[in-house]
């Protein structure tokens, strides 16, 4: 007997999490996958969906989400030239930080995105992604900073882009992150 395969794309991957009840969070919250080019050399990565995500279905719409198409397009990219996601998939109520459960069990379909798109940079937006990758190093001493995680694949961490909007000082050290992010790209061609 053949047996039939299935081969996972993003759209199915969508599809399965709308279906996944294995965070307590998708009691109170909508699913949100990432979003963008399948073939992106970078991918984004952020804490978890805030409202505007939750109620669109979307990462990164949010007053959030334009500083960071702000910062994207300060070095000529556009969302849909990148893949942008989160390591929860959940909105956590009142936008409180996701527990380490939560972050835990959401893991699996952060991996499967990667491996679907296999980047060669990782971008962890603030602690809590960055934590996904590297549980000692800290955002303040390591953002700006490329860091190998594999032969293949480079993270450069930088901070979330709501910190900028409670704090305005940091508004420009991620402008500076961006653009030390753009020369690194550069040096690679
Ligand atoms: N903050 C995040 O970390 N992710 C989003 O999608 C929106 C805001």
């Amino acid at each position: 007997m053949i047996k039939k395969m299935t081969t996972m794309t993003l759209d199915s991957l969508k599809e399965k999490l709308k279906e996944w009840k294995g965070c307590e969070l998708s009691k109170t919250a909508n699913p949100v996958l990432g979003e963008g080019n399948p073939q992106a050399e970078i991918v984004f990565i952020g804490e978890a969906p805030g409202q505007k995500e939750d109620e669109l279905g979307r990462p990164f719409v949010g007053a959030a989400g334009k500083f960071l198409d702000e910062l994207l397009l300060s070095i000529g990219l556009k969302r849909e030239d990148v893949y942008i996601s989160n390591v929860v998939k959940y909105r956590p109520p009142g936008n409180r930080d996701p527990t380490p459960e939560e972050k835990e069990v959401c893991m699996p379909w952060l991996k499967m995105e990667i491996a679907l798109i296999k980047p060669k940079i990782i971008v962890p937006l603030g602690r809590h992604a960055l934590g996904h990758f590297f549980t000692k190093l800290s955002i303040t001493n390591a953002h700006g900073k490329p860091q190998k995680l594999t032969d293949d694949i480079t993270v450069f961490p930088i901070y979330h882009p709501a910190a900028a909007l409670h704090n305005g000082g940091l508004r420009q050290t991620l402008l500076d992150d961006f653009k030390a992010l753009k020369n690194f790209l550069d040096s690679r061609k």
